[in-house]
């Protein structure tokens, strides 16, 4: 068991975001920048869906995917009276298909699992399968434009809610130089009302540099890239500046 089988305290300990304001950041891209109309949205590693009913509020109709069948299990009841209903897809990003195409696809909080060249080209070419030319990807925290190991050194994160309180604590070591994998230690302590428990788990995942991302969508001929920006600002693209944290990337699917 991981802390993604138990989406609620999952979302506890992600609590610290600004979701309303993350949400309009994502509609003023769309309205910006997508050159196709948007109903449509789609989005990566969903887990509990948190914008799913600030976006469907303005109008998107939305399909989440991911591969922990809890964590869907919760999206689909917490999200049960938004109409139309959410549409939630159990799957795999490296390889997907859907059913319909969508008009914009986005990925949160670093959730592109792809580890190696062979699995990031298998996410666009499925991603490329669904998105029309036109069509916006929509990348948050997925490009590493400072060192993934200042992210871990014990960072600990504490929140609270409804007398539940959760502490995390991120340990991050590079395991594979040559391949940019690192390990990622999440420790996960839970007062639930009293009732203690710990969590640990460990993911692999595999850095991407701001340069050898340009390179990749520059290689691809179905993607072009749009802009990056900070602080879910469209007024503070990302230049020079020394620290950047919640990078937002965007590129276009093209016609091919
Ligand atoms: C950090 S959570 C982010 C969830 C959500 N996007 C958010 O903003 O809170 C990462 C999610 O990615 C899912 N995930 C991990 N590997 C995956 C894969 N290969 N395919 C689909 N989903 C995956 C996990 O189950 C988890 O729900």
């Amino acid at each position: 068991m991981t802390i993604y089988d138990y989406p609620e305290y999952y979302e506890i300990a992600f609590s610290f975001r600004d979701i309303p304001r993350e949400a309009r950041f994502v509609d003023s891209c769309i309205k910006r920048f997508s050159d196709i109309p948007v109903t449509r949205i789609f989005e990566v590693g969903c887990g509990p869906a948190p914008h799913v009913s600030e976006l469907a509020r303005m109008g998107y109709q939305y399909t989440g995917l991911d591969n922990n069948r809890n964590m869907l299990d919760y999206a689909i009841y917490k999200n049960r009276d938004i109409n139309p209903s959410p549409e939630f897809i159990e799957g795999d990003m490296v390889k997907f298909d859907l059913a319909r195409k969508v008009d914009f696809a986005f990925v949160m909080l670093g959730s592109l699992y792809l580890n190696s060249l062979e699995e990031m080209n298998s996410h666009f070419d499925s991603l490329s399968r669904v998105l029309p030319s036109g069509g916006l990807y929509f990348l948050d925290w997925c490009i590493q434009f400072s060192d993934p190991l200042d992210h871990g050194a014990g960072n600990v994160v504490d929140s609270d809610r409804d007398g539940i309180s959760v502490e995390s604590r991120f340990d991050i070591k590079i395991v594979d130089p040559t391949s940019q994998m690192y390990e990622e230690i999440w420790t996960v302590n839970v007062n639930d009302n009293g009732r203690r428990r710990k969590f640990k788990m460990t993911e692999y995942n595999r850095a991407i540099f701001p340069q050898e991302f340009l390179l990749f969508v520059e290689n691809r001929p179905d993607f072009e890239f749009v802009g990056w920006w900070k602080e879910w600002d469209l007024s503070k693209p990302i230049e020079t500046a020394s620290e950047v944290t919640r990078p937002i990337a965007l590129i276009k699917r093209t016609r091919t």
